[in-house]
């Protein structure tokens, strides 16, 4: 039986191996580069790891197209390995969550195998096979369906060709899913990612999609579908044998069909991502661009803090591996710094768990490779080859830099040796060119770095009930610059406020925060901080006090304007 909420007022950093760190000197991330690096994990003050897949898998989707769900992929070590590396991050003090993707396997696990045989083998109806595929299109690459010449039907596959979707109303392929569970459980990790969990139960008949719909035309017939919550329920039992936790992913979401996995009777997750907020400067999977508006991103957060508020818990998150560097979208890589801050500042406050991931507390940016050639994610490849092919190829090429998966999954930066002090050996992907600037060891020593502002923020959030469990009041939706929020608990109230400009902003304060003692909790502009003088300084110079002048405001809390990417944190006792 679950015995308590712990996940609540932990944080988690979510690590994609393969660029992560190298500890046997082949060129790929491993377990025993993790070994070495939890204890730089645990001083960033997490709470928990978050693997993405680290089980044998060909890689057609680095990791979400796995051949055997018991195991560890040989280029990151054993089952031994892993054990030493659990066990060693539970001394620390950390959970360690694992990536659970039932949606599919890959094409090369033995269930496919035996499936793609015939019609009358055991694993025959593992999978979704038909005579006469239906319109669906898939996420990762081209039409849903594949012709298997060996069975002589198609399959069904919601992402890669070679990650054939599981047929979930067989009650066979999900007494296999509750035996994963129970073999990871029994190891002793801590709970799951559940990858597109959204998706598992098709629409009988697999009806038609919307025909002018590209891309997602089949998700009305496969989000949220018949047997969901039944399926979820069953997984869900197991995983209250133990004390474990159940995080899904759900591309598409909206709060309304959250609320159903995460309440009442057919709860069956302790939290679930939304894509909502990451869609501030695009349509859903990227392949749309807009220019970034922070209204989109203000509104998408606090719609899901409202309606969960005192119901269910928000997972936060504003980087993974799916997405490219958050600096490069939302904020601006020249004030790396600023925005990276201000950006984190906007998320880590917020009511929920959250979740970090590898690079984005150094500042990690989107990369530039030359050629569509360069870049290895099959979505990548997938939506070049899909952009109008009468755009130039230096066209299609900027919102590959723009939208690429790549961008997050190139090797850490550790420090400014030869690549980056991810391994001693060529990696196997590219390294951010620049890494001699960005990178961990640079930042440990720098009081103002992104490194620890992050580790002064999750002291913060960790070490206040009002953070963790306070309401949330968003101020000034409509404003285009700044992003405001209280967070309250009792007599305590903490104002956070983030500018999103490019230039110095006139901010308002609250009326009711006018005029009463606050302290300065956190902020990323410090006169010690030479950058953060020199613009605080440009930004006086542009902005005359006359306009700016509000006296109470200034007894409150000192300045009125803020300068670029400023954020700051008040608390305030009433
Ligand atoms: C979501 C994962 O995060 C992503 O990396 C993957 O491509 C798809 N699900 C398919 O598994």
């Amino acid at each position: 039986m679950r015995t308590n909420d712990w996940y609540k007022y932990m944080s988690f950093y979510q690590i994609w191996i393969r660029s992560f760190k190298d500890g046997n000197g082949d060129g790929i991330g491993d377990l025993a580069g993790v070994y070495g690096k939890l204890e730089y994990i645990k001083s960033l003050g997490v709470d928990g790891i978050w693997f993405s897949p680290i089980y044998p898998s060909p890689n057609a989707d680095f990791g979400y197209d796995i051949s055997d769900y018991k195991d560890i992929h040989p280029d990151y070590g054993t089952l031994d390995d892993f054990k030493k590396v659990l066990n060693k991050a539970h001394r620390l003090g950390l959970k360690v969550i694992m990536d659970l993707v039932i949606n599919h396997t890959s094409d090369e696990h033995p269930w496919f195998i035996e499936s793609r045989k015939g019609k009358d083998n055991p694993y025959s109806d593992y999978y979704i096979w038909r005579d006469k595929p239906n319109n669906w299109e898939s996420i990762l690459e081209g039409n849903a369906w594949e012709y298997d010449e060996q069975r002589g039907q198609y399959y069904l596959h919601l992402f890669a060709k070679k990650q054939p979707d599981l047929n979930m109303d067989n009650p066979k392929v999900r007494e296999e899913v509750k035996s994963i569970l129970r073999f990871w459980l029994d190891m002793g990790v801590d709970g799951f990612r559940e990858d597109v969990i959204n998706f598992i139960s098709k629409r009988e008949g697999l009806p038609d999609g919307l025909p002018f719909l590209p891309v997602i035309n089949g998700m009305p017939h496969y989000k949220d579908g018949p047997h969901i919550h039944e399926y979820l329920g069953e997984f869900r039992k197991v995983c209250e044998e133990y004390d474990c936790f159940q995080l899904g992913e759900g591309p598409m979401t909206t709060v309304r069909s959250a609320m159903n996995y995460l309440t009442g009777p057919t709860r069956s997750l302790d939290m679930m991502f939304s894509f909502d907020h990451m869609m501030a400067d695009c349509l859903y999977t990227e392949y749309v661009h807009r220019p970034f508006d922070l209204r989109k991103y203000k509104s998408a957060l606090s719609r899901w803090q409202y309606a969960l508020a005192g119901k269910a818990w928000n997972a936060l998150y504003i980087e993974n591996h799916d997405h490219p560097r958050i600096i490069s979208r939302y904020g601006s890589e020249r004030l790396r710094r600023e925005s990276g801050t201000s950006l984190a500042v906007s998320y880590l406050f917020l009511q929920g768990t959250p979740f970090i991931y590898q690079g984005q507390e150094i500042g990690m940016t989107n990369i530039r490779l030359k050629s569509i050639d360069d870049y290895v994610d099959v979505s990548s490849k997938t939506n070049y080859h899909k952009y109008n092919l009468k755009d130039t190829v230096e066209r299609r090429l900027k919102r590959i830099h723009f939208s690429s998966r790549d961008s997050s999954r190139t090797p850490m930066q550790w420090n400014s040796s030869k690549y980056a002090g991810f391994s001693t050996h060529k990696p196997w992907f590219f390294v951010n060119p620049n890494y001699r600037r960005v990178n961990v060891a640079s930042q440990e020593h720098d009081a103002d770095s992104i490194l620890n502002f992050y580790r002064k923020c999750l002291k913060i959030r960790r070490h206040s009930r009002t953070l963790i469990y306070g309401s949330y009041k968003e101020y000034f939706p409509d404003d285009k610059h700044i992003f405001m929020y209280e967070r309250r608990l009792g007599d305590i109230c903490y104002l956070v406020i983030c500018s999103f400009s490019k230039f110095p902003v006139r901010v308002r304060i609250p009326h009711e925060f006018v005029g009463k003692k606050a302290k300065l909790v956190i902020s990323n502009y410090h006169e010690s901080s030479e950058d953060g003088h020199r613009i605080r300084k440009a930004a006086k110079a542009v902005l005359s006090s006359e306009v700016f002048s509000n006296d109470g405001m200034k007894d409150a809390i000192g300045k009125e304007w803020f300068a670029p990417y400023e954020t700051r944190v008040y608390r305030f006792r009433f």
